[in-house]
């Protein structure tokens, strides 16, 4: 949206394709915009009018799309100007134009709305305007925002009402998650949005330096229209808007920095039901009623996120480049808090609370995908160094058990992103049986981030790909360090602390001698790239490698994977093996390796030809294996980070060979903010 900013419409369009681009990671089953149409250049007459454009497939489709389309002059300037667009993921409905967003009120567009979410009363809501005349042409849940808004308009009992006060009546309708943002011919040039459980920020681009770094909310006192901005005495409507003063302002809403980075690094994270508007240029958020522990105002953040971080650079994809980051991943994950001089572990998010959470009674790992592989894979050494008892749980799961959760439980929430609607509605469940709360995340700002009492950033940098990896071992490297923190005190533990700090000190070069195994890798996936299915066998440490390699290869090579744990085998799994099944074992020098030899020896036993993931100098594994990838040998605690990365390159190149979208797999979303 800008303002006092003379733009083409040109340069709009591109403004909007390129922070699609970038989210296109979030969805990417069809994409559209909406902008003010006419051509003339005549600000009045532009803004009489919608223009949708639509398309199915990735972001590169709406654009050649756009650029189809003859009758959309390029040229013609706009001094004020709102355009919104959106990548969709579906889930009402097939991925289609009309399904697309932005979803309209009628055919003349005059209420146009994208969402990211579900509303879970779509169909009362659908059947409500239908009654009253309102005809649906998608099968999505969004087209009821459009139309609702549009029955309230039409329906309104004065002339002024705002376009805030009709979303905020549209958004008190709803149930379910949503991250919105409208747009009116009846109010043009203004953009409101608002979001409950779904991420929405804005990010604001200013030529000069801003008057403030906080923007006071609006809370909506009892009558129509009438507001009061209670947060400090004496405060109207005109105090609480944003700027001030300052001229030339853009603003950028959008659900993650990565489409607003290149524009501006100021933004105003969202809280749900916060609704904010932008009117005349200026910000003005709003809330219904303040209730106790709100935040009466929203800073307005620098993110120190940069561009460069989410750009390719050489790499074919954002996978492959961040598979190849992880040397440095990790680092940033231990920077300034792991001091290799004197084996000590500070992490700031919990200084306040580690002696609470030394007291706890158990400690329970809630997470999705391969967040919840990071909580098994360092499961054993939390058990180990906490001696307290740690359950690892899947947050849908751990919801559809309604499992017991105590006040002197310590509830960790695990999301590269922050927003997993699973991982979310599991930490509200936890906070509100009054159980301490702790996130891990990636994502400053996010709703876990926020929400949870204290918590880790592991600082891996923005994760594209969809299929995780940097991300992995950063929260893999995040939860060891924070079982080292749990016993810095506890003398007995001192040499197993020292020799786990010591390996984090190594973790780097090791590292990149695996990455340096990408060539032998890739060789063997044009070995397995045909076949149908691939197990993977582990037992210990490992185990988590196996899950997380399987799902890997699943995400992205739509290949069948399983990760087996090879203490089950002889329960089930070894009748899968025959000399042509694919199966690859992680057997490392641990407690479990006599236990590993066995399982080798009964795959061999069966015919199967086992590809082995071990340690670079086990020379009796190397021997008895008709194929090793080896690996160099760590900490035992620390060895899965090791043994998951030649899994994560293999599944990249099979992938590649399958000849599949690396980062955007079929019917996966990165962030899933739908439960
Ligand atoms: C989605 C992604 C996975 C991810 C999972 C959990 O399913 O496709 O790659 O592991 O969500 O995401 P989170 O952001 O909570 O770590």
């Amino acid at each position: 949206l800008n303002y006092h900013v003379p733009r083409t419409r040109r340069e709009i369009l591109e403004v909007l394709i390129k922070g699609l681009r970038r989210l296109e990671y979030r969805g990417y089953d069809s994409a559209g915009v909406g902008i003010d149409g006419g051509n003339s250049k005549e600000w009045e007459t532009n803004s009489k009018s919608i223009h949708l454009i639509k398309q199915t497939g990735k972001v590169k489709a709406l654009d050649e799309e756009i650029h189809r389309q003859q009758d959309v002059d390029l040229d013609v300037e706009f001094d004020v100007h709102l355009g919104i667009a959106h990548t969709r993921w579906a889930t009402h409905g097939v991925p289609s134009p009309v399904n697309s967003h932005p979803q309209r009120s009628d055919k003349n567009n005059e209420f146009i709305v994208i969402h990211n979410g579900i509303i879970t009363n779509y169909k009362d809501l659908k059947k409500f305007l239908e009654s009253k005349g309102y005809e649906f042409e998608s099968e999505t849940d969004t087209e009821t925002i459009a139309k609702l808004v549009k029955y309230i308009y039409d329906n309104r009992e004065s002339d002024d009402i705002t376009f805030t006060t009709l979303v905020e009546q549209v958004t008190q309708q709803l149930e379910g998650a949503f991250a919105l943002v409208l747009k009116s011919v009846h109010y043009p040039g203004e953009a409101v949005g608002s979001r409950r459980g779904g991420p929405l920020l804005i990010g604001v681009r200013s030529d000069h330096k801003l008057s403030t770094d906080h923007i006071p909310i609006l809370y909506r006192s009892s009558g129509k229209d009438k507001k009061s901005c209670n947060t400090l005495p004496r405060m109207d409507e005109d105090t609480c808007l944003f700027p001030v003063d300052e001229k030339a302002v853009e603003y950028y809403f959008a659900s993650d920095a990565s489409a607003v980075i290149e524009h501006t690094n100021r933004v105003i994270f969202l809280e749900d039901d916060d609704i904010a508007a932008v009117r005349d240029g200026r910000l003005s958020i709003h809330r219904i009623k303040r209730t106790a522990g709100d935040h009466p105002a929203r800073a307005i953040q620098t993110l120190q996120m940069e561009l460069q971080q989410i750009m390719k650079g050489n790499f074919s994809s954002f996978m492959q480049k961040e598979i190849f980051e992880q040397p440095e991943s990790v680092v940033n994950t231990m920077r300034g808090r792991v001091n290799f001089e004197n084996n000590t572990v500070i992490l700031g998010g919990l200084k306040d609370h580690i002696k609470e959470i030394q007291r706890c009674r158990r400690l329970i790992m809630i997470a999705c995908g391969t967040s919840y592989h990071a909580g098994v894979a360092t499961r054993q050494v939390l058990e180990e160094l906490t001696e307290l008892p740690v359950m690892v749980e899947l947050a849908s799961d751990f919801l559809d058990r309604n499992t017991p959760v105590f006040r002197d439980d310590v509830c960790f929430f695990i999301s590269q992103s922050g927003e997993t609607a699973d991982s979310l509605l599991a930490l509200r469940y936890c906070k509100g049986r009054g159980a301490l709360t702790v996130g891990i995340t990636n994502t400053v700002g996010s709703s876990i981030s926020r929400e949870t009492d204290c918590g880790v950033h592991i600082n891996a940098g923005p994760e594209i790909g969809v299929a995780s990896t940097k991300a992995y071992t950063s929260q893999f490297v995040a939860l060891i360090m924070f079982a080292l923190l749990m016993c810095d005190d506890r003398i007995s533990m001192q040499p197993r602390r020292r020799e786990i700090i010591q390996g984090l000190k190594v973790l780097p070069d090791l590292i990149k001698e695996v990455l340096s195994l990408d060539e032998e890798i890739q060789k063997l996936a044009a070995e397995l790239y045909q076949q149908k299915s691939v197990l993977i066998m582990g037992r210990g440490y490992h185990y988590a490698t196996c899950l997380e390699g399987a799902l890997k290869i699943k995400e992205i090579t739509y290949m069948h994977s399983e990760g087996i744990l090879a203490g089950e085998l002889k329960h089930g799994p070894l009748a899968l093996v025959d000399k042509l099944m694919p199966v690859i074992m992680i057997i490392m020098r641990d407690h479990t390796y006599t236990k590993c030899q066995n399982a080798l020896q009964q795959v061999v036993a069966r015919q199967g030809r086992p590809i082995v993931i071990c340690d670079k100098d086990d020379y009796e594994t190397i021997k008895n294996s008709s194929r090793t990838i080896k690996v160099p040998h760590s900490v035992d605690c620390l060895q899965g980070i090791l043994s998951v990365i030649p899994l994560q390159l293999l599944s990249f190149h099979l992938a590649v060979l399958r000849g599949f979208d690396v980062d955007c797999p079929r019917n996966l979303a990165k962030s899933v903010t739908v439960e």
